[in-house]
């Protein structure tokens, strides 16, 4: 059986790309094909690089444009796209071609701390001006609607009303590197 060929998008470090790509290096299932960025800077593009995987930089303007970005996909028989810290809208036409093949993580129990400017830090900062006593993450389909596709998946951490947005984001940060390998692994196997 042929292996499953993924696409990881990602606009900053890529330690969950990076540990996708190592979580699946051996895998009889899924092969990482393809590493894209939005970003020629981002620290992703190096770790990918670095175990082997072929990476794409593309502007606002090739990802919006269908003829660049469907060949691309194509060449690399793309099948499933894993967003892992992109931050640029997906345009309709990947979302559609990918309908329940492309999911995004996010770094909150949605619905809470979702939705446009919430990303990154400022989904930790709104935890923690929130009180909550509790975070986690969601793996969500990708849908026309920001962070508002059905949710696939969700892990949970407690927090403790000392626990700064950084030690948010650090609980939060250990669930991704957990549990992200293996909710792709069982959607894909
Ligand atoms: C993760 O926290 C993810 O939830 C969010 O962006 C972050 C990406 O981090 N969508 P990294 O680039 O994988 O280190």
């Amino acid at each position: 059986m042929s292996r499953v060929s993924i696409a990881i998008f990602a606009s900053g470090t890529g330690s969950n790309c990076e540990n996708i790509i190592r979580y699946f290096q051996s895998s009889n299932t899924v092969c990482t094909s393809l590493v894209v960025s939005n970003k020629s800077d981002a620290p992703v593009l190096d770790k990918a690089r670095r175990l082997g995987v072929t990476t794409k930089v593309v502007n606002k303007a090739e990802l919006n444009d269908e003829q660049v970005m469907m060949p691309m996909l194509r060449e690399y028989n793309v099948q499933f796209i894993v967003l892992a810290g992109f931050l640029p809208i997906i345009p309709d036409f990947m979302v559609n071609a990918f309908d329940h093949r492309m999911i995004n993580l996010h770094p909150s129990l949605l619905p809470k701390f979702g939705g446009k400017g919430m990303w990154g830090h400022h989904v930790h900062e709104a935890v923690k001006a929130a009180g909550e006593k509790e975070t986690g993450m969601t793996v969500h389909w990708v849908t026309p609607v920001c962070d508002g596709g059905d949710i696939i998946a969700q892990f949970r951490c407690q927090l403790s009303p000392d626990d700064t947005a950084d030690d948010i984001a650090a609980k939060e940060h250990q669930l991704e590197m957990r549990h992200f390998p293996e909710v792709i692994e069982q959607l894909l196997s």
